[in-house]
C-alpha cells in the first residue's frame, strides 16, 4: 500500500471516531501543523525523483483536501451535537414571569406645552422662540418698563452681566418684541420658554415656565382674547363649561391690562376645573401698549391687539394633580417615573389634586 493512502486510511479512521472539538484539534494539528505529517511530506517533495514527484505531489493534494474536509464535515457535526445537546439539557420554565425593562417617560411640563402647543396652532397661532439670556433692553425697556420698576431689582431678576444688561428673562414677553421686529404684522404667534426669577418656595421656584402669546392685527379687541382665553382653558382642562375672571390690574407692556382666574371646587378631595366658588389666577393679560408696538416698529395707528403669559407649570400642577412645583425640577427618576408620560399614550389621566 502507497504511503499516501496508508496515511489516509488511519486518519479517516481516526477522524470517524473522534467525538469532541478537543481531540478534533489535536488531529488537525498533527497533520496540518507546523511539524504535521502532511506539512512534511510537502517539505519533503524536493527530495523525490523528478519523474515521480508530479504523481506524488497530486496524490499529496488530493490527500490534502479530502482529510480538510472531512475535519470540516466533523468540525460542523461536533458543534450541532453540542446545540442540541444543550437544547435538551437546559430547561426553560415558560411559566416565569417576563423580565421589565425600563423606558423613559416624558415630563410633565413638556407634555403640558406640547398639549398647549397643539391647542393654539388649531386657532391660528404659530410658535416663536426667544433666548434664555436676555438683554435689559428686551426684557423691560422695550416693553415699556421704566427704570425703577421693582422688577428690575436685583433682588428679583438674575443679573449675568451688569455692565453689558445680561441677565436670565424673567418672563418670555421680550419674544414679543423679538418676534414683531423681525416680521410684519398681522402677528400671531405663541412662545413657550423657561424663565427665572429670584423665588422659591412650594409654588415658586427660581427657574420655571411661562407661554407667551400675541396678536396683532388691524381689528383686534378685547373681546377677541376673552374668546381665545376660554377657548384655550375649555380645551386644556376638557371641560364644556368654565368660569373665567378678569380682575382689572397693571403690566407696563399692556392696557388696560388684567389677571385671569377660574373657577374651581375641590369634590371627593379633587380638584374640579370650571365650576365652584373657588378661584385660582394662572394668567397674566392686556391690550398691548402702544409704546410697545412703537418700539417694536408697529404703528399702533394702524394696529393693535392683546397679549397674555401663563404659568405652564402651574397649569401642569392643576390638571395633573401635583403639589409641589419644587419636585418638577429635582430629577428625582420615581417621581417621574409616577408622574410623567408614557410616549405612546394619549393624556386622559387627570388624577386630582389630592395626590
Ligand atoms: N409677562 C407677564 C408676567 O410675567 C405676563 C403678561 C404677559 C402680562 C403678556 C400681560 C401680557 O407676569
Amino acid at each position: 500500500m502507497s504511503e499516501i493512502k496508508k496515511i489516509k486510511e488511519e486518519y479517516i479512521s481516526k477522524l470517524d471516531k473522534v467525538l469532541d472539538q478537543h481531540k478534533l484539534n489535536e488531529i488537525k494539528s498533527e497533520l496540518f501543523g507546523k511539524n504535521g505529517i502532511i506539512s512534511n511530506k510537502f517539505k519533503q517533495l524536493s527530495s523525490i525523483n523528478e519523474d515521480k514527484r508530479k504523481e506524488f505531489a497530486s496524490e499529496l493534494n488530493f490527500l490534502k483536501n479530502e482529510l480538510q474536509e472531512v475535519i470540516l464535515k466533523k468540525n460542523e457535526d461536533i458543534q450541532n451535537q453540542e446545540i442540541n445537546k444543550k437544547l435538551k439539557d437546559d430547561n426553560i420554565d415558560v411559566t416565569l414571569p417576563g423580565r421589565s425593562y425600563f423606558s423613559g417617560k416624558i415630563h410633565p411640563v413638556s407634555q403640558v406645552i406640547d398639549e398647549v402647543t397643539s391647542i393654539f396652532s388649531e386657532i391660528g397661532f404659530s410658535v416663536e422662540e426667544g433666548p434664555d439670556v436676555e438683554n435689559e433692553y428686551y426684557n423691560f425697556s422695550a416693553l415699556n418698563t421704566p427704570e425703577n420698576h421693582p422688577a428690575r431689582d436685583m433682588h428679583d431678576t438674575f443679573y449675568l452681566d451688569r455692565s453689558k444688561d445680561l441677565l436670565l428673562r424673567t418672563h418670555t414677553s421680550p419674544v414679543q418684541i423679538r418676534t414683531m421686529l423681525k416680521g410684519k404684522p398681522p402677528f400671531k404667534i405663541i412662545a413657550p420658554g423657561r424663565t427665572y426669577r429670584h423665588d422659591s418656595d412650594q409654588t415658586h421656584s427660581p427657574m420655571f415656565h411661562q407661554l407667551e402669546g400675541l396678536h396683532i392685527d388691524k381689528s383686534i379687541n378685547m373681546g377677541h382674547l376673552k374668546g381665545c382665553l376660554y377657548y384655550f382653558v375649555k380645551k386644556f382642562f376638557e371641560v364644556d363649561k368654565v368660569k373665567i375672571r378678569f380682575r382689572p390690574s397693571h403690566f407696563p407692556f399692556t392696557e388696560p391690562s388684567a389677571e385671569v382666574d377660574i373657577g374651581y371646587k375641590i369634590q371627593d378631595g379633587k380638584i374640579k376645573i370650571g365650576e365652584g366658588d373657588k378661584w385660582l389666577e394662572i394668567l397674566g393679560c392686556g391690550m398691548v401698549h402702544p409704546n410697545v408696538l412703537k418700539n417694536a416698529k408697529v404703528n399702533p395707528k394702524q394696529y393693535q391687539g392683546y397679549a397674555f403669559g401663563v404659568g405652564i407649570d402651574r397649569l401642569a400642577m392643576l390638571k395633573y394633580g401635583i403639589n409641589d412645583l419644587r419636585a418638577f425640577f429635582e430629577s428625582d427618576i420615581r417621581w417621574l417615573e409616577f408622574y410623567g408620560f408614557d410616549p405612546l399614550d394619549v393624556p386622559t389621566n387627570y388624577r386630582g389634586l389630592s395626590r
